[in-house]
């Protein structure tokens, strides 16, 4: 058995976390970390969890003999967490943002800190295994993707290489667990209940994450136009990403005919994403329960050719494959365990 700690494991990630991984064939969990629950026995604070042990505080000392640490703090709170724990020889998959971006200046610009280790956030593996599987592997730390630019991203990849010049336009859709567990005015029941809002309608951080992936996949450049919003369910993002494609670059790469229907979508899809693990594309337009529980990204591509463009509508649960199933899926890859062990299961 390998030994996994998860700092921060009272927070929504950590307790989905936290059952995962007690299921895990593989895995014995070792500490549970947090502040504001300290001492409180696991299975008070969450009864569903059936684990037993306490919460113990965060101590570079306490995780030193895990084999993995898993990060699920908010961002700029995470990073000397993760630093620690890499200097000392844990291999670490971080749930927040503090890894993903690959330009050390968009921390400050986008996150409002100036990140101290830079040769860390080189080093570091975007977490999407569809797209990094063979580098994470290898890496010490795993910057785990956010929620929204998963549904995003995987939605776009099979058509990134024939995109026109035009933004790609995201349209997204999340459950309320999206905001961690701290409730605010917009997130408290009342605010939530029977209501539907858009949030963050230009500029929301999760932009320049899509913008770097889309870009990286594209060969150049690429924009985009990102709106979230609040639904009144607990868990999932449904997106429709709106994509314009090139047709003289289709048409070089031999897709032509596949991007001029449903079904030649549905095969290029099926091709891209065909020994995926936790990808299913389908034939009709996916909806959240779906997904919920499991760490699946199922979506449905569309001709709109009326409008010249391609839809794609794509669901995941924000906490699984948006946070700690993707984790645990990490995880597997790095220590060499089948990708689909402790995953199977609904969470
Ligand atoms: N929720 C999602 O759907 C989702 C998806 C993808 C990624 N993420 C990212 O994953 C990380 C964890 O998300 P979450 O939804 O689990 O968050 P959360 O419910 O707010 O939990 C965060 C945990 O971190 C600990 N913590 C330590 N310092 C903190 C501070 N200064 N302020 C607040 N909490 C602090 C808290 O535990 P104690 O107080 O007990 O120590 C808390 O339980 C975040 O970086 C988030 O952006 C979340």
């Amino acid at each position: 058995l390998i030994k996994a700690s998860i700092v921060g494991a009272t927070g929504f990630t950590g307790a989905v976390l936290t059952d995962i991984l007690q299921r895990h064939p593989e895995v014995e969990l070792d500490a549970l970390t947090s502040m504001s629950y300290l001492g409180r026995r696991v299975d008070d604070v969450f009864p569903h969890l059936r684990v037993k042990g306490s919460y113990t505080p965060y101590s570079a000392e306490r995780v030193a003999a895990s084999d993995v640490v898993f990060v699920c703090y908010p961002h700029a709170e995470s990073y000397p967490v993760v630093a620690e724990c890499v200097a000392q020889g844990q291999r670490v998959v971080d749930l927040s943002a503090d890894f993903r971006l690959r330009e050390l200046s968009a921390y400050s610009e986008w996150y409002g800190f100036d990140h101290p280790y830079e040769e860390l956030v080189g080093e570091a593996v975007y977490g999407l295994p569809e797209l990094y599987r063979e580098t994470i592997r290898t890496a010490r730390v795993v910057a785990n993707p956010g929620c929204y630019p998963t549904s995003a991203i995987l939605a776009v990849a099979p058509l990134a290489s024939f995109m026109g010049g035009y933004p790609v336009v995201i349209d997204s859709k999340s459950g309320v667990s999206g905001a961690g567990r701290n409730a605010t005015d917009k997130t408290h029941f009342c605010s939530v209940h029977e209501n539907f809002r858009a949030y963050s309608e230009v500029g929301h951080r999760h932009t320049v994450e899509m913008v770097q992936e889309l870009s990286l996949l594209a060969g150049r450049a690429v924009q985009a136009s990102f709106t979230p919003h609040l639904l009144p369910v607990d868990r999932g993002i449904l997106s429709t990403v709106y994509v314009m494609l090139d047709a003289d670059t289709a048409a070089e790469a031999g897709a032509t005919e596949r991007v001029e229907s449903d079904n030649g979508l549905h095969d290029l899809f099926q091709e891209y994403y065909a020994d995926e693990p936790f990808l299913e594309v389908s034939a009709v337009v996916p909806s959240l329960r779906e997904v919920r529980g499991t760490n699946y990204c199922r979506l449905a591509a569309r001709k709109d050719a009326a409008a010249g463009l391609i839809k794609v509508i794509s669901v995941i649960d924000n906490l699984v494959k948006g946070a700690s199933g993707q984790a645990v899926h990490n995880m597997n890859i790095m220590l060499g365990f089948p990708e689909k062990m402790g995953l199977e299961e609904k969470a």
